[in-house]
């Protein structure tokens, strides 16, 4: 799927149930009309994702997407959402690999890269996220953990396969926290990866490929990391939870 850039993404999180999600759209429409040269996309909760799709019917320009999925098609895995059952739902997007499933929920570089395979089987367009958490950081080893963290993806899956993909670079640190990472520390880690991506699927790819920046975007905020090199857009967390700040950052956008 191509996408316009900056793509601005909101990352609900457990928060919105349907009732929720149907007030928000009504007030989020109101404040934040569709612009061209800009994708604006939701990751609601599962259970939210049809209310979702209803609302944004007559929006054509705002993706849906599911916050996580399990790498097998269907079968016993209670609780679980396959790729097919959330593109059939609705979704075009998948978050896979943040950093709450990794850390929460111990999900490792394995799982997420088969999660990565199974979006692309199911032409669900997988957003990876990677980042290092502040000891790694302070330990001076964060280039080297994202690296791994794409390493286990990009080795695991043919290149070719992996043309339809964006990157999140999510530095755990700034999730949730207030802590952002600032312009500098985002354009140099986002240098790095698409120094990766050149090195590992050619300048073409590199350059095709969306690398969005999250951890603590808020508007105040979302101008000067968007104008940083090589962030290509924002995923935002808890400033995405209300329709007025979400609206804002949209607008930074275009
Ligand atoms: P935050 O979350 O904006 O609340 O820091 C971002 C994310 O986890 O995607």
């Amino acid at each position: 799927m191509r996408l316009e850039r900056p793509v601005i993404a909101g990352n609900w999180k457990m928060h919105h149930g349907p009732s929720r999600t149907r007030e928000f759209f009504r007030d989020f429409l109101a404040a934040s009309p569709a612009v061209p040269g800009r994708t604006v996309a939701f990751f609601p909760p599962a259970a939210s994702l049809g209310a979702a799709v209803r609302a944004t019917a007559a929006r054509p320009d705002i993706l849906l997407g599911v916050q996580n999925i399990h790498w097998e098609p269907d079968g016993a895995f209670t609780g679980e959402i396959s790729a097919p059952i959330a593109a059939d739902a609705g979704a075009r997007l998948a978050l896979v690999g943040h950093s709450e499933r990794r850390h929460v929920f111990g999900e490792t570089s394995d799982e997420t890269a088969r999660k990565v395979a199974a979006a692309v089987e199911e032409g669900l367009t997988p957003v990876l996220c990677v980042g290092e958490t502040l000891a790694e950081r302070d330990a001076g080893s964060a280039a080297e953990v994202v690296e791994e963290q794409l390493q286990a993806v990009f080795g695991a899956i043919d290149g070719g396969r992996l043309e339809d993909l964006l990157i999140a670079y999510e530095p755990v640190w700034a999730i949730g926290t207030g802590k952002t990472a600032s312009p500098q520390d985002a354009a140099e880690m986002h240098g790095r990866i698409r120094g990766y991506l050149r090195a590992r699927a050619g300048d073409a790819r590199a350059e095709a490929t969306p690398i969005l920046y999250g951890g603590s975007v808020k508007p105040e905020n979302a101008a000067e990391l968007l104008a940083a090199d090589d962030v290509d857009g924002l995923l935002v967390g808890g400033a995405s939870l209300e329709p007025g700040s979400f609206a804002r950052i949209c607008a930074v956008a275009g």
